[in-house]
């Protein structure tokens, strides 16, 4: 196991949030958190007052807490300028379109300024918000909100054509947030209404349990699931802010994700606000440049993404790197797909980071597995369970395993940011927890003697090869070293012989024409890299693999083409 073998990257030296893994991970209470809101003195509850309105009234009125850019739009919002733009917001949602507590309001739309004020705006009449990414097609955008019952959606121009308004009974409103809006009975010009609104608001109180977001999810098995999150998830996404994001008053933080991903709301919007936290937005299409260009210009000192992107930066070389200043850098932290080794090191000797592994879903809505800057990295690992959460390898009966046994990744149920419902499918729900207690999160991993999570791939996705277990994602980081491959995507294809073999879709660089010649290699690559069970029997070469939006290889679309079966659910594809 190649990526087993690199060194332990040392502790961060300095002043962390979290102090000491192991005392705060022993006496680590949730309710102890909630003392940081203020509902815990007046009982009134709202997660849009803990991340905006409270903040407007104290030493950070005039903080920063967004500076958004998207190359033709710079601007910069205060506190207390989200609160009064938010309460405008929500003041249009109202009285335009009477959206009240408990409904559902889809916001899709690219990020900018307004994507926010809408969402803040929402929440704080109580009202459950689906953020849809703006790359969702009809057919997507039509199956969440017909699912939910949507009762208003706010999107751009560009965009309208892809509500199906006719077909969806329960949508009320589209408001259009853009220039010379054509109003309808159904259709509102949003700015037009933003504007006249008035800055006031009278926040909706709501019960701690009481839905905020709506995430929409692909399943292995196809139709996409809503995730209902609760305004409580906030004392998680609050607490692992500073534990993991290790947020503190002066930082400027830059979260990559969009929010129609969970990233995007728990870590691109709660984390960061409910600490009072200056937060980077940088709206328009990815480049090495604008990315860059925003930490030097902003002086991003933590910075949250995904490994996709570490490795189109990679790809980009490092000479560009060279042309920017990133020295305010201080914590970077990476999620959504195994951190490979390759990237691990591209931080060690590019970035000059140690980039820090975080593990959790949609489903959990926080943190799970994380590594501290005051712990010891084992590059390949995940890292350790967030104190307060209590993670562990179970059976396929529940049974917890012993170190170095391959199974389920399982989290003992109720912590604060857990998912309530899959919106209006109970068994759906119950269908992931395991003897009640277990909450079973479809990934396997294995723990090891010292407690460290290493993730294996989707349990699904495991393959049995001759007897052997192997974790595609091993494979993958394996094939990702060779200098020709540019992406790897690894699935077991049934064998008669060895129940499956390992088949390795491969996409190449530039200029680089397949061969058997470079099949042979590639598969010497792998035999000699990692070890003769895990080399590919066969080789594919294509342009281009099948990834998710956040970048995951869809291994259940190489194997619809392997075996040439309906490919399910593509929503969450890119183009
Ligand atoms: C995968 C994203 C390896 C995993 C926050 C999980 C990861 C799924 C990691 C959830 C990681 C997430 N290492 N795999 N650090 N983080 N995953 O719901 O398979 O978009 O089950 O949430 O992404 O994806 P989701």
């Amino acid at each position: 196991m190649g990526m087993k073998t690199m060194e332990k990257l040392a502790v961060i030296p300095g002043e962390h949030n979290l102090k000491n893994y192991e005392d705060t991970a022993a006496n680590h209470d949730w309710q102890h958190s909630e003392q940081a809101f203020s509902w815990f003195e007046t009982g009134k509850v709202n997660i849009a007052y803990e991340a905006i309105d409270r903040h407007a009234t104290t030493h950070r009125k005039n903080k920063v807490a967004l500076y958004y850019n998207d190359g033709n739009r710079k601007e910069t919002y205060s506190f207390y300028d989200m609160k009064r733009h938010s309460n405008k917001a929500a003041n249009v949602l109202k009285e335009k379109a009477e959206l009240n507590k408990g409904d559902r309001v889809f916001i899709f739309m690219p990020r900018t300024p307004e994507l926010y004020f809408s969402l803040i705006g929402a929440l704080k009449i109580g009202a459950i918000v689906g953020p849809l990414f703006e790359a969702f097609m009809e057919g997507a955008v039509y199956d969440r909100l017909m699912d939910s019952e949507a009762k208003v959606i706010i999107t751009t121009p560009a965009l309208l054509s892809r509500v199906p308004l006719e077909k969806l009974p329960h949508l009320k409103t589209v408001f259009v947030v853009g220039e010379n809006i054509e109003e309808t009975d159904k259709i509102l010009d949003f700015n037009k209404y933003f504007a006249e609104a008035s800055q006031d608001f009278d926040i909706e109180w709501v019960d701690k349990e009481d839905g905020s977001i709506l995430h929409y999810t692909s399943g292995s098995t196809g139709a996409p699931k809503g995730v209902l999150q609760v305004h409580y998830a906030m004392v998680q996404q609050y607490q692992t802010a500073q534990w993991v994001l290790d947020l503190k008053e002066d930082d400027i933080y830059w979260c990559t994700a969009d929010p129609g991903w969970v990233t995007g709301t728990a870590y691109g919007i709660f984390g960061p606000w409910l600490n009072g936290v200056t937060n980077v937005v940088v709206g328009g299409r990815f480049s090495p440049q604008a990315w860059y260009g925003a930490i030097e210009e902003y002086g991003v000192t933590v910075w949250y993404s995904a490994p996709t992107a570490f490795r189109m930066l990679m790809g980009a070389g490092p000479n560009i790197i060279g042309k920017y200043n990133l020295s305010t850098l201080r914590h970077v932290l990476s999620v959504g797909e195994p951190l490979n080794p390759e990237v691990v090191k591209w931080g060690l000797e590019i970035l000059n980071h140690r980039i820090h592994d975080t593990w959790w879903m949609t489903e959990t809505g926080g943190h799970m597995i994380c590594n501290y800057p005051s712990m010891e990295i084992k590059p390949g690992s995940m890292g350790k369970p967030v104190p307060g959460i209590y993670a562990t390898i179970v059976d396929d009966q529940g049974n917890e395993v012993p170190p170095y046994t391959m199974g389920n990744l399982a989290i003992k149920k109720g912590w604060p940011a857990m998912m309530r419902q899959i919106w209006g499918n109970p068994d759906r729900y119950e269908s992931y927890f395991l003897k009640g207690e277990w909450y079973v999160s479809g990934d396997s991993a294995f723990m090891d003697e010292e407690g460290y999570f290493w993730f294996q791939g989707r349990v699904d996705d495991v393959i049995m090869t001759a007897g052997e277990r192997v974790g595609p994602f091993e494979v993958e980081s394996k094939l990702l070293e060779h200098p020709d491959v540019v992406e790897a995507g690894v699935i077991g294809k049934p064998d008669p012989v060895r129940g499956e073999i390992i088949k390795a879709f491969i996409s190449l660089r530039e200029g680089v024409e397949p061969s058997e010649v470079l099949e042979a290699n590639i598969r010497d690559f792998v035999k000699t890299g990692l070890s003769a069970h895990s080399a590919p029997r066969e080789i594919e070469f294509r342009d281009k693999l099948p990834k998710t939006r956040s970048g995951k290889i869809m291994r259940r679309v190489l194997k619809a083409w392997e075996l040439d079966l309906p490919a399910g659910d593509l929503s969450t594809m890119e183009e």
